[in-house]
């Protein structure tokens, strides 16, 4: 990948900006405070927050800021919200998963009743973060409505709902894509847009922005669904092949392997179209972002 080294330095910028930010686990209540550290802290890839310093520098901001940058409390943020809905994911009541991130699950390593605090808890701290971050009024605001909206019932949360509802049912294609593109699409999405609004990019770039993360994370889901019947438990760090068995809707159950594979194609294409309306302008910024793009759709965990 040509971004390997941004990249790389933006993860341990997250990672630091993520350790720094979380609870202490020395202050009460310890319990709480030591499972957040373990859900967020894990061997996550840091999709989201990368995306927030992509879409930044898409627009044209040094990949290297001062710490303080206000990208490292969207970055931040966004990663929180994100652990949050995989440690609600994997209770007994959703997806009932005992392995994340290559670990047992938040609710095996603790006990249930934590795992749903940690989840809380991690969404509040998510929105204290964003709330801090240094840039103008109305930026923040605009930050703190955008995430608001993708983690709530008309996003991950709705998606999610969605998820279980039709879990043993059959959906139509379009439907399935809507589910996508709330439970999974939605926070990526505001990971690529609050970078470009915490930049100062005015409406026509956010626009363009939106379409990227929107198309960016629909493909994301469809690998997903994909990677979870090709790939081994191992690689993945969470149970493989649990979709079928547990009688899940997606694109694998639907089209089947060359069907869901066409369809992640054709996504890839669109999104290949999108970044090209979005970083044309004959510049290298672009850069980080599009190769994420490539990561979300080709990669093998
Ligand atoms: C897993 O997300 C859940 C989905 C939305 C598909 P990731 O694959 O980004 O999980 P981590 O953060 O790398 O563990
Ligand atoms: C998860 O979708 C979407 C979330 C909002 C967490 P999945 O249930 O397919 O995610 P994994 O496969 O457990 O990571
Ligand atoms: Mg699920
Ligand atoms: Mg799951
Ligand atoms: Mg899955």
């Amino acid at each position: 990948m040509r971004s390997k080294a941004t990249l790389d330095a933006w993860r341990e910028r997250v990672d630091a900006a993520l350790a720094r930010h979380l609870p202490d686990d020395t202050r009460e209540p310890r319990t709480l405070h030591a499972a957040m550290r373990y859900a967020v802290l894990g061997d996550g890839k840091r999709l989201r927050p990368l995306l927030v310093y992509a879409a930044g520098a898409a627009l044209g901001s040094p990949p290297e800021d001062a710490h303080d940058d206000a990208l490292d409390h969207a970055a931040v943020a966004i990663e929180l919200v994100h652990a949050y809905s995989l440690v609600h994911d994997d209770l007994p009541a959703m997806d009932d998963d005992a392995l994340r991130r290559g670990r047992p699950t938040v609710h095996i390593a603790f006990d249930e009743a934590t795992a749903i605090l940690v989840g809380d808890a991690l969404q509040s701290e998510a929105f204290l973060v964003l709330s801090a971050a240094p840039a103008p009024a109305d930026a923040v605001r605009a930050a703190l409505r955008e995430l608001a909206h993708a983690a709530g019932s008309r996003g991950m949360c709705g998606g999610q709902a969605i998820d279980m509802a039709m879990t043993g049912q059959s959906q139509a294609l379009e439907a399935l894509a809507t589910m996508h593109r709330m439970k999974t699409g939605a926070l990526i999405e505001a990971a690529v847009v609050m970078g470009g609004l915490l930049r100062g990019a005015d409406t026509a770039t956010i626009d363009a922005l939106r379409r990227v993360g929107a198309l960016l994370g629909l493909g994301f889901q469809i690998k997903d669904d994909l990677l979870d019947a090709e790939a081994d438990s191992a690689t993945l760090g969470k149970t493989a092949g649990k979709d079928q068995a547990q009688g899940k809707s997606t694109y694998m159950t639907l089209l089947g392997l060359d069907g869901a594979r066409a369809r992640l194609d054709a996504v890839a294409r669109d999104l290949d179209a999108a970044l090209a309306s979005l970083t044309g302008r004959g510049n290298d910024n672009g850069r980080a972002l599009a190769d994420l793009a490539v990561m979300a759709v080709r990669r093998s965990r």
